[in-house]
C-alpha cells in the first residue's frame, strides 16, 4: 500500500462508526446529547438488580429490540421551502391542551430509581407542561403525587386478582381529579422476565430502600395499597375479560383508555365497548415475546379504530424521529418509559426535564425538516417504507 492509500483507509477507519469510541459517561444534566447519554450515566448509578429491571424485555428480548428496529421499517420524505419558521407542537387530548404529543408512560416501583420515586417525575412533568401517567405500583399516593404536580395526573389500573381492590383504586384516583383512567391488559399472563432474573444474581448490594426483606417480598411502598387487605391477591389478574371493561365503562366519569393493545382483533371490541382511546403497547416488551414492535402493530389498529378515538403508542420510542414516525402512521400521541427513567435514576428532576427536553428538540427538528409545522400536516406521506434491509 502507498502512503496516500494507507492516508485514505485510516481516515477512513478513523470516520468509521466501527472506530468510534465508547459515550463518555455524563456528570450532569446539560452534558446529554440525546437520551441515551441517560442511560449510560443511570447503569452507572443504579445497582445491578434494579438496573436489569428496568432494562428487562422478556425471554430473549427479542420483542425488546424489534419496539426500536421496527423504527428503521419506515423512512422519512422531507419537503423544501416550506415557512418553518413557526412549528405548533401541541394537541387537544380528551378536552385538554397538551403542549406536545409526548407523555410519560406508566412505570411502577420508581423507588427502585429514585429515593422519592415518583415525585421529582411529577415536579419535572409540571416544569415541562408534560403528562405523566402514574402507575398503580406507584411508591406515593396519587394525592401525593397530584400535589407535586400542581394539578391531577392520569392513572393506571392493574385490575388485580380483586374487582373490589380495582374498584377502591380507580375510585381513589377519580376522586382525586384524574381525568383519565388507563387501565392496562397485557400482563395477565404473567412474564418471564430473563434479563431481570440474571441481573439480580449479579447484585451483591443490600438494598433496603425499596425492598421487602421477606421471602418473595419485591418492592415495598406500595402506596395505593394502603389500608386495603392485599393477602394472597396478585397483581395481575388471569380471570379478566371485557366484561370488566364493560363494567368500568359504566362506572367511572375518567376518559378511559386500554393500554396493552396490539391487533385490529381487540381494537375493534374496545371501541364496541365504548372505550375513549387506545394505548398501543406490549408495556416495553415486558409481556409476550411477540417479536413484534409496537410501530409495526399500529397500523392494524389505526385502521380498525378509523378515526373513532385517539390512539396511543408507546415502546422503543427514543427519538423525535420515532415520534414523528408513529404520528405520520396515524397515532395521535406517543408515551416514554425507560428513558425518563434514566433521567430520574441519574440526575432526578433535572435529569427528566432534559429527556423531554431533548425528544421535544428533536421532534421540532424532525417536523421542521420535513416541512410539517403542526401535527395536523403530519400524515403518511411523510413515509417511505424502508426498501432494503434495515440496519
Ligand atoms: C420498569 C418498568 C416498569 C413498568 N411498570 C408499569 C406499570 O406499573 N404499569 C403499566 O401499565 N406499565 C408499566 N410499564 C410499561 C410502560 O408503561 C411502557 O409501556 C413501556 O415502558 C414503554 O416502553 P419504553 O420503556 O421502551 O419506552 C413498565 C415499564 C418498565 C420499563
Amino acid at each position: 500500500m502507498d502512503t496516500l492509500a494507507r492516508r485514505a483507509f485510516f481516515q477512513f477507519l478513523a470516520a468509521s462508526p466501527l472506530y468510534s469510541q465508547p459515550a463518555p459517561i455524563i456528570t450532569k444534566p446539560d452534558e446529554a446529547i440525546n437520551v441515551f447519554d441517560f442511560e449510560l450515566a443511570a447503569r452507572q448509578i443504579l445497582p445491578p438488580a434494579h438496573f436489569g429491571y428496568l432494562q428487562t424485555g422478556v425471554v430473549d428480548d427479542a420483542t425488546l429490540r424489534a419496539n426500536r428496529t421496527g423504527y428503521d421499517l419506515y423512512q422519512l420524505r422531507p419537503r423544501r421551502l416550506i415557512d418553518i419558521s413557526k412549528v405548533d407542537l401541541s394537541l387537544t387530548l380528551f378536552g385538554a391542551r397538551h403542549e406536545t404529543p409526548l407523555l410519560l408512560a406508566p412505570i411502577g416501583n420508581q423507588g427502585a430509581f429514585h429515593p422519592e420515586a415518583e415525585l421529582p417525575v411529577a415536579r419535572a412533568a409540571a416544569a415541562q407542561k408534560t403528562m405523566q401517567i402514574l402507575s398503580t405500583m406507584t411508591n406515593n399516593s396519587v394525592e401525593a403525587v397530584n400535589a407535586a404536580a400542581g394539578r391531577p395526573v392520569w392513572y393506571q389500573l392493574y385490575a388485580t386478582g380483586s374487582l373490589t381492590v380495582a374498584d377502591r383504586l380507580w375510585r381513589r384516583a377519580e376522586a382525586a381529579g384524574c381525568p383519565v383512567l388507563a387501565l392496562t391488559v397485557d400482563t395477565q399472563a404473567g412474564r418471564n422476565t430473563e434479563t431481570a432474573e440474571r441481573s439480580k444474581r449479579l447484585d451483591t448490594r443490600k438494598c433496603v430502600t425499596c425492598h421487602d426483606p421477606a421471602p418473595g417480598g419485591f418492592f415495598k411502598r406500595k402506596a395505593m395499597f394502603s389500608g386495603l387487605d392485599m393477602a394472597g391477591i396478585p397483581t395481575a389478574n388471569a380471570a379478566l375479560t371485557w366484561d370488566f371493561v364493560r363494567q368500568l365503562r359504566q362506572s367511572t366519569k375518567m376518559k378511559l383508555l386500554i393500554k396493552g393493545i396490539v391487533t385490529h382483533e381487540d381494537a375493534r371490541i374496545a371501541l364496541e365497548h365504548g372505550v375513549d382511546g387506545i394505548i398501543v403497547s406490549n408495556h416495553g416488551a415486558r409481556a409476550e415475546e411477540s417479536g413484534r414492535g409496537t410501530i409495526e402493530c399500529l397500523p392494524e389498529v389505526i385502521d380498525a379504530v378509523g378515526g373513532k378515538m385517539p390512539v396511543l403508542i408507546d415502546g422503543g420510542i427514543r427519538r423525535g424521529t420515532d415520534i414523528f414516525k408513529a404520528l405520520a402512521l396515524g397515532a395521535t400521541a406517543v408515551c416514554v418509559g425507560r428513558p425518563y427513567i434514566w433521567g430520574l435514576a441519574a440526575f432526578g428532576q433535572p435529569g427528566v426535564e432534559k429527556v423531554i427536553e431533548l425528544l421535544r428538540a428533536e421532534l421540532t427538528l424532525i417536523m421542521k425538516q420535513c416541512g410539517r409545522r403542526s401535527l395536523a400536516e403530519i400524515n403518511s406521506s411523510a413515509l417511505a417504507p424502508t426498501k432494503f434491509a434495515p440496519r
